[in-house]
């Protein structure tokens, strides 16, 4: 049906559906899409076993556990095993997902993969991780969003489900940035780490998402990226030799952006939704510097240490899946009770940003 309605649409760009005219019908609508809200019915998370401190760093390179701490909040982080990819990590997350949710594999009708380190360019990890998890057919598809991605995820599969095209949806963040860092830049070594976590959506009754601000802003692409191994560049001895297949970044400037984007974000999708700074009970942000969410917080009039979950110490920045396991960790640690108000905020690679208000 809802196919049907696209097919109808065709040629008819900008076409609107026509608004309820009387205050009756607005209050109606407005019921009906209070009903029909996106909630999160479950998290999962998964870390890899193997932990690298900041001292492990300082025999690598030329570093100081008092360096990084104080310029980041990290202390340590977790790497994945050789043999463990995107997809082996982002499968263990959904496992905790769905039995966080009481649900099965086969009750999941649309899976979303965000990561910037796939296992492979193609079959997508969001492919290989509906084989891995024994779902027949559904969509599943990968997003290039960088430490936004958990965030764009959770939007698309809230569209997704408010149109009634599918019913439960599996959004799953997994990195394992570890793949593409050079472990002798010292500059950006010590702020990486590998992880996933995953989320199971569904309409609800009560509660669920009521707000996103998504956006991009691709003239700042060359602040942050992974210069070779695409159809630009492909791989070569030479990209191989000049180490272009790692993580390339100008912190300095980045740290700037992101501080301004992330309370933008922040403030777009909770002006229109008359929330304040008081009025959020939790902020689960992206976790790329402990000095970047100190800022956030300021600018939001909130107190860091009541209001901003941060596991940046233990984990440091899994890019989208920092996001997803700050989620998964709030919950587990009871820091989320139903009823509260929750934002997400994230900022990243692209550039890109995501903030999302979520009433749990
Ligand atoms: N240990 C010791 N010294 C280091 C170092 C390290 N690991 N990394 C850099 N330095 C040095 C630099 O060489 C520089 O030395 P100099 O003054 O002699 O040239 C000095 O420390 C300051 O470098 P700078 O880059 O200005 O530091 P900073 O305060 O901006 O901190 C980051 C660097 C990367 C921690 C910070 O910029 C940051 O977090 N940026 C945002 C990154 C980010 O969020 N990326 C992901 C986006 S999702």
């Amino acid at each position: 049906m809802v196919n049907g309605r696209g097919a109808e649409g065709q040629g008819s760009v900008g076409a609107r559906f026509p608004r309820p005219e009387t205050s009756e019908m607005n209050t109606k609508e407005m019921m009906v899409t209070e009903k029909k809200r996106t909630g999160i019915l479950g998290v999962g998370k998964y870390l890899p076993e193997k932990v690298l401190t900041n001292a492990d760093l300082e025999k690598m390179v030329d570093t100081s556990d008092e360096w990084i701490v104080t310029r980041t909040g990290i202390k340590e982080r977790r790497i994945a095993a050789k043999d463990e990819a995107a997809s082996d990590m982002a499968v263990k997350a959904a496992r905790c997902a769905l039995n966080n949710a009481g649900l099965k594999p086969e009750d999941i009708d649309l899976i979303i993969v965000a990561t910037i380190t796939p296992d492979m360019f193609f079959p997508s990890t969001a492919c290989q991780v509906q084989h891995k998890l024994g779902i027949k057919k559904v969509p599943a598809f990968d997003i290039s969003v960088a430490c936004s991605g958990f965030i764009y995820g959770l939007a698309i599969a809230d569209q997704f489900i408010k149109g009634g095209m599918y019913k439960r949806a599996l959004v799953i963040a997994s990195e394992k940035l570890s793949a593409i860092t050079d472990w002798e830049d010292r500059s950006t070594c010590i702020l990486f780490g590998d992880g996933a976590g995953a989320a199971v959506l569904s309409q609800v009754d009560k509660g669920g998402i009521l707000g996103v601000n998504l956006g991009a802003d691709g003239d700042k692409g060359d602040l942050l990226q992974l210069p070779a191994g695409g159809s630009r560049m492909p791989a070569s001895k030479k990209t191989v030799e000049d180490k272009l297949h790692t993580i390339k970044m100008e912190g300095n400037t980045l740290f700037k952006h992101a501080v301004k984007i992330m309370a933008d974000a922040a403030l777009a999708v909770a002006n229109p939704l008359g929330l304040k700074g008081d009025d959020i009970d939790l902020i689960i942000p992206h976790q790329a510097n402990l000095r970047i969410l100190n800022a956030l917080a300021k600018r939001m009039g909130v107190d860091p240490a009541k209001k901003v979950y941060l596991n940046i110490e233990k984990y440091g920045n899994m890019s989208a899946a920092s996001s997803a396991v700050a989620l998964c960790e709030a919950v587990e640690e009871g820091r989320i009770k139903r009823g509260d108000t929750i934002l997400m905020d994230a900022f990243g690679g692209g550039l890109t940003w995501g903030a999302l208000i979520i009433k749990w």
